[in-house]
């Protein structure tokens, strides 16, 4: 048996545990239109099941207190039946408090999921096993992991999944929808704040959905701007050293069959990698990128992210971080 006291602590520490305020996947710190629609929901629940609970909690104290057993009095009370006024009250009661739910969240429903503005920005997503891919067809240009959106203006995703259910979630920009095979889902905010917000895949999609994280990188309209030139822009040629055998050594190998470089390679099993060095992290979120990270992860994938589709290649150490740098410089 546990000491009592260690037992609370215990509890109170299971307890605290789910609070924390500076998180970057929390809802109540909304960026977006949409999450300001659903803590706006969320805020009136809360309120509203507050005061109910509220009104049982002394409800029931003032029940006890007054009407608990007292000797010399029957152990059985006056029992109440069929009290027209009573069943009134308890049936009509949860039904106003479901309608004062009801009305708002639908009327946000409705506000959340029109048909998104004609100047909106297009983004297709698509989730894999474990990474995210997002297409600007109207910018022709393919990223992965990282969405870059500017601020103010309307995103209108277009989510589709070619292998399995995932999640599209960053909880600060609010919305969570299904990415779903054989069926396009949609999903439209406008981003508020500039700034760096984390998602991750809400779906249990496989061995690795914790490890399928994401970012999205809200920035100004000049940043966005000087973003999708540079991701248009040819990357300059390698100089000679690790970063040039790099190249060799990618064009040479299994790399190509799944990943596209564009003027090297044409894969399309794994993430674009055209401008792989202006991302902040790779494999998903779970590594920043540095020759080192970059060159463990060539190594060896699964030891990474478990069960990832990317095999082992076999390379030596030198190879790995020849192939890490000349990634990196692709920006
Ligand atoms: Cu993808 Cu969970």
């Amino acid at each position: 048996m546990i000491d009592p006291v260690l037992r609370g602590a215990l509890a109170l520490t299971l307890a605290l545990g789910g609070c924390a305020w500076d998180t970057p996947m929390s809802t109540v710190k909304p960026h977006s239109d949409y999450a300001h629609e659903i803590l706006h929901i969320y805020g009136i629940i809360t309120w509203v099941t507050l005061g109910i609970a509220l009104i049982v909690g002394f409800g029931l104290a003032w029940v006890l207190t007054r009407f608990h057993a007292r000797p010399g009095a029957p152990t059985m009370p006056v029992q109440t039946r069929g009290h027209t006024l009573l069943e009134m009250a308890w049936t009509i009661g949860p039904a106003l408090v479901l309608l004062g739910i009801a009305i708002p969240t639908i009327q946000v429903i409705f506000r959340t999921q029109a048909a998104p503005p004609r100047d909106a920005l297009e983004v297709t997503v698509r989730g894999y096993q474990w990474w995210w891919e997002f297409q600007y067809p109207s910018l022709q240009v393919v990223t992965a992991n990282e969405l870059h959106v500017p601020v103010g203006r309307p995103v209108a995703l277009t989510l589709e999944g070619p292998d399995v259910i995932h999640s599209f979630w960053v909880p600060q920009l609010g919305g969570k929808r299904d990415v779903v095979p054989g069926r396009l889902n949609r999903l439209t905010f406008t981003a508020e704040t500039p700034g760096e917000f984390r998602g991750q895949c809400a779906e249990f999609c496989g061995v690795s959905h914790a490890n399928m994280g994401m970012r999205v990188i809200v920035e100004t309209d000049e940043g966005f701007r000087r973003w999708v030139a540079a991701q248009k822009a040819e990357s300059p040629e390698p100089a000679a050293g690790p970063a040039a055998d790099g190249k060799a050594i990618f064009a040479s190998s299994a790399c190509v069959g799944c990943h596209t470089i564009r003027g090297v390679s044409a894969g399309t099993l794994g993430p674009d990698l055209t401008t792989f060095g202006s991302r902040h992290t790779l494999a998903a979120g779970i590594l920043p990128t540095t020759v080192d990270s970059v060159a463990a992860w060539i190594k060896n994938p699964a030891a990474i992210k478990p069960d990832a589709k990317m095999p082992a290649l076999g390379l030596t150490d030198e190879q790995a971080r020849a192939v890490a740098t000349y990634l990196i410089g692709l920006k």
